[in-house]
């Protein structure tokens, strides 16, 4: 009965035929793009390299939201590939049990899992501290070679994270800043080039005026708002995660080593994943069988290949977009390029690190 009455509330509502249709058209776009660039040759495909041999200990590698979906596969796959992988999850029985996974499959993998929860600032800085000194604790060279920012959640109503901004902007693009932020030192220590991957999703094309101010970024204006606009809310998430991503990239090229660390966006297209829980069962499984009509749908396995592409694509590829796999890259929205606001992001998200940096500085000195 509840779920009856939830899935005609979200029926009735403009927000989700938005969602639907909107989402429908942005994966086709993509798919489109990819078919024009293969008919004129302009596609531009990076072939997987080989992982460095010079490194006196297997590189390590870190997931975000390692515990289904696409993180789950992704760190099974980079395990086989050679990686030590370091896994991020929210609970630790999960993180268990996806370790378990990939053990059963590789014998040989090199795991470690971390409870973290990304959208809290607190957590994330309680992670490099743990992670530090697991790499000393281990031997290993104190660095990372690959990020992969993937966890990400479709919220459908309003919740405030630890720090108060809105737990889906929280988790999908301020957590993912915070992280690499956090991360970058590690990454920059690496006697390998080292990468940033982080996992975005077509949906960003759905976005056409994109408003970059601290209210939006942090999700507080929603909190005012009638109802949650929770899929313009997902797609702009994903939009700033590539404004994100070009913007480190200009910055990265702008120090003496361009490409020591390069970073990367990868977009999935439409798997089959947990990612709509929160979403009407009944609906959400609708959506599944249009897109698997439309041959559209994949699994987790299979999704995985523009991350693979983007972990794996030779040490001087950075600034690019991947998707639908054997490497291939696209342009993504002409939005997510705009260089003005780019920058504007990243100085409202670098204030946000800051003051809570701060703050959390005075708090350990008082304490
Ligand atoms: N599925 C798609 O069609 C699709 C398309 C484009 C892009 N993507 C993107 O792909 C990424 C992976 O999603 P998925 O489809 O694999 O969904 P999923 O199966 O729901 O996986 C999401 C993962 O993120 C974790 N997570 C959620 N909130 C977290 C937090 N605060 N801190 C740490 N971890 C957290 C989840 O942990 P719990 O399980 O414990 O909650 C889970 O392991 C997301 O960024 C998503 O936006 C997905």
């Amino acid at each position: 009965m509840k779920e009856i009455s939830c899935a005609l509330r979200f029926m009735f509502s403009a927000e989700f035929w938005a969602m639907g249709l909107c989402w429908t058209v942005s994966l086709l776009a993509s798919y489109w793009q990819l078919v024009l660039r293969r008919i004129t040759g302009r596609c531009e495909v990076y072939p997987r390299s080989e992982l460095p041999r010079n490194l006196p200990t297997r590189p390590v590698c870190i997931v975000t939201g390692a515990t289904s979906g696409l993180g789950a596969a992704a760190a099974s796959a980079l395990s086989k590939e050679g990686f030590s992988v370091v896994l991020v999850g929210l609970s630790s029985e999960l993180l268990s049990e996806a370790m378990e996974e990939i053990r059963k499959r590789n014998k040989d993998a090199h795991l470690k899992g971390f409870v973290v929860d990304l959208s809290s600032f607190c957590s994330i800085l309680e992670f490099k501290s743990s992670l530090e000194k697991w790499l000393t604790d281990s031997d290993m060279h104190s660095s990372i070679q690959l990020l992969i920012n993937n966890a990400g959640i479709l919220a459908t109503s309003v919740r405030p994270t630890p720090e108060g901004y809105d737990q889906m902007m929280g988790t999908n693009y301020i957590g993912a800043f915070f992280l690499t932020k956090l991360l970058l030192p590690l990454l920059k220590t690496s006697p390998v080039g080292s990468r940033i991957v982080n996992v975005t999703s077509f949906t960003h094309r759905a976005v056409f005026d994109a408003q970059i101010n601290e209210d939006i970024v942090t999700g507080k204006c929603f909190f005012r708002s009638k109802e949650y606009p929770y899929a313009r809310v997902y797609q702009y998430s994903k939009l700033c995660l590539l404004l994100f991503t070009y913007e480190l990239h200009r910055q990265l090229n702008l120090d003496n080593k361009p490409w020591q660390v390069s970073v990367l966006a990868a977009d999935p297209g439409m798997v089959k994943t947990n990612i709509m829980q929160e979403v009407p069962f009944s609906l959400s499984n609708i959506a599944y069988l249009v897109f698997r009509v439309l041959g559209l749908l994949q699994s987790p396995e299979n999704g995985i290949n523009s991350i693979l592409d983007a972990a794996l694509a030779p040490s001087h590829v950075s600034g690019a977009y991947f998707f639908g796999g054997e490497g291939r890259t696209l342009r993504s929205s002409a939005l997510s390029y705009n260089t003005r606001l780019g920058e504007k992001l990243w100085n409202i998200s670098s204030n946000m690190f800051f003051d809570l940096k701060l703050a959390s500085q005075a708090t350990s000195s008082s304490s």
